[in-house]
Parts: structure tokens; sequence; C-alpha cells
């Protein structure tokens, strides 16, 4: 993966310590949002020396920003292997898709949607604000139950429309079956929606299953966690049902004519997109997506798991971590690991390491809240309240064995850093301890 780390943006660029040297930062925080690749800025660059308005306007640099904007649904479809049935909709993240198609799919807040306990929030909210939502369980390693889904769909007997579930998760990093739930959420005569952020810069997806009973209906993703932080994102949804539905998102380029009492909205994709669209993320989009399929899926899965694993052995040997979902078959884990030492705040150690060693980690409940609560066993509380949650680590492509062995090396020194854990033992015996004012959870 050496020519791979020459491929991105800013990773020798120095951040400061706190005893005031100067060293390149090792980022540890894909999940959360990946470096640019270099090719994907200059992909940027050089569309913007044509850049015009998009699907308005006559002149020269709109017609060729039309046709790249535009030609890019048929590459996001390809990169998904979506058939012809598929409209792709353009966004800004998986969280403003999965807002627009909620606002769009829930039609009175009596529809009944099933989600799970693994979810972001992202996943969770924009469908418990508007509907009835009821929710499948995770197991004692955090894996979602899948007949806990099938159990949801008999009870409610055909009253369930929509089954909405993440790829991979951003906490434990497991992969779920989303074609084998499709099949029961079709079965059930509901369609599925799957959240795909944790999954398109890890494996290879698929919205064709091996039969059509198992095709996902609706798929949402960001480009920010593919290595291109510009905005950007897609929903990837049947065409037929986009257009029996309008997203409470109004404004222009989605009409065909306004009159002073009529409105008459054009055809998915338009009536999704109002408003002037975010070009460079799209552009950044279609490259990095052409990138990672060139690099190859299979490559990036076994680069992960080998880092996956050597980073599990090492933790393994200290004593005083606690480590979150099935550490022992990590087969169907993106390369994301969870855990907490014992006597330190999350917030410390994500400090620590920073401070210390320039390696950034996220820290605390990572937008699923419901999740980490399951994981570390921390109950709901009333008034409720954000859990104090792990630390994460989470890997991209270009992250190798050194990076791996430097934040074994950071942690090994901090659990063995009596005096800041004195401090935290203090620290824990006072209220305000918990409060966790710089994550935004
Ligand atoms: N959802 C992102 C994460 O898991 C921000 O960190």
């Amino acid at each position: 993966m050496d020519c791979i780390r020459d491929m991105i943006v800013g990773l020798d660029t120095p951040v400061k310590l706190q005893n005031g040297t100067m060293i390149p930062a090792i980022n540890l925080d894909n999940a959360a949002t990946t470096p640019a690749f270099k090719k994907v800025v200059k992909e940027i660059d050089k569309q913007l020396l044509y850049y015009g308005s998009i699907g308005r306007g006559k002149g020269q640099k709109s017609a060729h920003s039309t046709k790249v904007y535009a030609a890019g649904r048929d590459i996001v479809k390809a990169f998904v292997n979506a058939s012809e049935a598929y409209t792709v909709i353009y966004t800004n993240s998986t969280t403003d898709g999965m807002n627009k198609l909620a606002s769009a799919l829930i039609q009175s807040d009596q529809d009944i949607v099933l989600s799970t306990r693994m979810e972001h929030h992202a996943n969770d909210l924009p469908w418990r604000e508007r509907a009835q939502v009821v929710y499948a369980e995770v197991d004692a390693q955090g894996r979602l139950i899948i007949e806990d889904i099938e159990r949801l769909l008999e009870v409610y007997q055909g009253a369930i429309k929509y089954v909405t579930v993440t790829a991979a998760s951003n906490v434990t990093g497991y992969v779920n079956d989303v074609h084998a739930i499709a099949k029961l959420a079709h079965a059930y005569g509901a369609k599925i929606i799957v959240d795909g952020a944790q999954i398109v810069a890890h494996r290879a997806f698929s919205m064709q299953g091996d039969t059509p009973e198992e095709n996902i209906d609706f798929f949402v993703f960001s480009a920010h966690k593919m290595y291109s932080p510009f905005g950007g994102g897609a929903i990837i949804g049947l065409t037929d049902v986009l257009n029996t539905h309008l997203p409470q998102f109004y404004g222009g380029g989605m009409v065909q004519a306004v009159c002073d009492d009529d409105v008459i909205y054009l055809p998915a994709p338009d009536n999704y997109e109002a408003g002037s669209p975010n070009y460079p993320g799209v552009v950044g989009m279609l490259e990095a997506m052409d990138i990672l399929k060139n690099i190859g899926f299979q490559l990036i899965e076994a680069h992960e798991q080998r880092l996956l694993a050597r980073t599990l052995a090492g933790l393994k040997q200290f004593p005083d971590v606690i480590l979150y979902g099935d550490t022992k078959n990590i087969s169907d884990r993106v390369g994301l690991i969870t855990f907490n030492i014992e006597g330190f705040n999350p917030e410390t150690v994500a400090d620590f390491l920073a401070s210390h060693y320039a390696i950034a980690v996220r820290q605390a409940a990572f937008c699923a809240h419901p999740y980490v609560r399951r994981l570390t066993g921390e109950t709901n509380t009333s008034p409720c309240k954000a859990p104090t949650g792990m630390v994460r680590i989470s890997f991209g492509i270009y992250n190798d064995e050194a990076d791996v062995d430097c934040f074994l090396k950071a942690i090994e020194t901090l659990i063995s850093n009596t005096c800041l854990r004195k401090q935290m033992e203090h620290r824990m015996s006072a209220p305000l301890w918990l409060g966790m004012p710089h994550d935004r959870g």
C-alpha cells in the first residue's frame, strides 16, 4: 500500500504535539471522514476551468458542466451495480440523503418503519421524527439479530412500509447481510433502504442480490467517507417509487411549471434536487469511485483485515483494554475497532493520543447512542443523556502496519502512565466529569 500513501493529500503535513514538536499526524479516524485523493483534487481543479450553471443557460461551460453532471449518474449506477430501474439523486451527504428520502417516502405519522438498534442517528432520527419506528435488536456481541427483523415483520403483518438498515456499522464495523434482509422485507411487502456510509470505501456494494427479491430498493451514502471531502453523496432508488413521492425540499430546478395556484413538478431526479447543485462535490465523488474501483475492493478488504487482526492482537496484550464486538471472527467487520481502557475516560485517551503522538481517533458515542449503550452496558437515563462511550480507531486504505505499531506503542505508554491514571481517578469522582462538551455525538 506504499504507493497508495502517495495518492493521498496531506499525509506528511506536520501538526503540533503538546511539547511543541511538529510531526506528521496519523489519521485513524477514517470512519468519520477521509482525506482527499490527490487525483480528486486535480480533477475538481480541472473541471472548475469549465464550470458553468448546471441545467441552466446556454453558455459552453454550462453545457459542459451539465453533461459531466448528467453522465455522472451512470458512473454512480455502475459503482453500485444498479440497473435501469434506478435513478441516482445527488445529495450533500448520507444525512442529507436520508432526510430527503424520509421526507418523501413517509406519508403519515402512522406509517411504520423498521429500523435497528445498530443505526447511526442519520438512519434513525429522520424516520423517528416522521413515523412510527420499531427496532430490531442486536445480540451480546453487537451483531444485528436478523431473526428479530423477521419477528417484527411477522408481528406487524404487512403494515411495515420500510425496513432501513446500515450496510456496515460505524461503531463495530459489522457488515450486515442486507440482501438477506431485503428478501425478508420484500416477503412482507416492505421496501428496503440501506445506509451505505460505512461500506462504500471498504467493500464492493451491489444493489442486485442473487435473486430479484434480494435487490436493494434504496441506497444512500456520502462522498466524504470515500476520499472526496467536498460534500457530495447520492441516493440510488427505484425510479417508480421515487416518482410517486416528493421530498419536503423545494426550490428552483425541480419544476416544469409554476402558476399562481399550481405547480407541475419534474420527475426524479430533478424533483429531488432543488437548487444549484454542488458540482465540485459530484466531480470529486465520481473520480473517487473510479480510483477505488481501480485499486480494487478485494485488495482494500484484505488490507483492512490485516490491519484489524494486527491491532486486535496488539490490544489484547493489555489486560486493561476492553474491546467491543467480536474480536475472534472478524471477517464480517470493516476496518474499525472500538475500545475502552479501564480507569480512563474516552476523551482522555483521544486527547492523549493526539497531544503526545499526533494520532487522530474519535471518542464518545459516534452518533449511535442506542447502539453504544448496548455495547458498553450504559443504561438509558431520565432525562436522556449521551453515553460516555468508547474510543474508535478506523482505517483508511493508506494506513499501514507502522501506523498500527505507533498506535499500540502509544496505548502502552498511556496505560503505564500512572500519573494520568491518578488524575483520571480523581476526576472520576467529580460529577462534572461525565460531561463531554467537545463531542457532537
Ligand atoms: N458518522 C461519522 C462517524 O461515525 C461522523 O464518525
